[in-house]
């Protein structure tokens, strides 16, 4: 479904991303790890469309999108998550929702889709007309994954979801996740919560440095002794 051949970013001639490669298949969770600063987010932004490649591509679907836009990338079905939330403060829940559903023309989709959100995260519902930025740090990740969901994407990509939450929390959202991708979507995952990611994940990719330094099974990397003392903590 997604297919990244040997990305490369530099910001202001600093390079972040140096050579990344990396595929989703549909159906997939993938998720992608690092350390700090190893292009995780970068890669990500430009899958999403947000940034663009300096070099190597992106295919989605068959097509080539290594130029495309986040507003040609959403349609077509990728939609991202982006580290830190970024949700609206001074939206309410259901105008959140409603901003990641811009793409849907009719308010008919756009009312069917805001009630599945409901569905699925009912604690949004509850609070649909509370601020944005009233919400606790677990409600706005849910109400930022709702918001990219809308769009009713094939590839969802979250960008450290974990970030910032109690381990309760961190639970409850892979579930959603783990839901979220048994409805269908594909899921991209960054994450530097090794452990729960590679627990959800099928496959991994590890970024060292721009590089994508390993790629293998979840269950061969949760076994690997490199990987879990560099990031399990084991
Ligand atoms: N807007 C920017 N301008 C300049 N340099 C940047 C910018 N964003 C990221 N960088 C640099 O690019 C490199 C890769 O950053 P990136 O955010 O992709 O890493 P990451 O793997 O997502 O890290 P983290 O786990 O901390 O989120 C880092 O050295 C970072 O300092
Ligand atoms: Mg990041």
């Amino acid at each position: 479904m997604l297919e990244v051949r040997q990305l490369a970013y530099a910001y202001a001639g600093a390079m972040a991303v140096r050579d990344v490669s990396l595929t989703v298949g549909a159906g997939e969770i993938v998720a992608l790890l690092g350390a700090n600063g190893a292009g995780k987010s970068t890669t990500v932004r430009m899958i999403a469309g947000a940034l663009r490649p300096q070099h190597g591509t992106i295919h989605f679907d068959g097509r080539d999108v290594t130029r495309a836009e986040c507003h040609e990338m959403v349609p077509l079905g990728v939609a991202l998550c982006p580290e830190g939330r970024l949700i609206m403060p001074q939206m309410s829940v259901r105008e959140n929702l409603l901003m990641g559903g811009y793409t849907r023309r009719h308010k008919a989709e756009r009312d069917a889709a805001i009630d599945e959100m409901f569905t699925m995260f009912p604690r949004l519902a509850e609070r649909r007309d509370q601020l944005g930025g009233l919400m606790s740090g677990g409600e706005q990740q849910m109400l930022a994954i709702a918001r990219a969901l809308m769009s009713r994407p094939k590839l969802l990509i979250l960008d450290e979801p974990s970030l910032g939450l109690a381990p309760m929390l961190v639970r409850e959202l892979f579930d959603h996740i783990v839901a979220i991708n048994a409805r269908g979507t594909s899921v991209l995952l960054v994450e530097q919560n090794a452990r729960q990611a590679l627990r959800i994940a099928r496959r991994a990719y590890v970024l060292e440095k721009g590089n994508t330094a390993r790629s293998d099974l979840a269950e061969n990397l949760v076994n690997d002794d490199a990987i879990r003392s560099a990031f399990l903590g084991m």
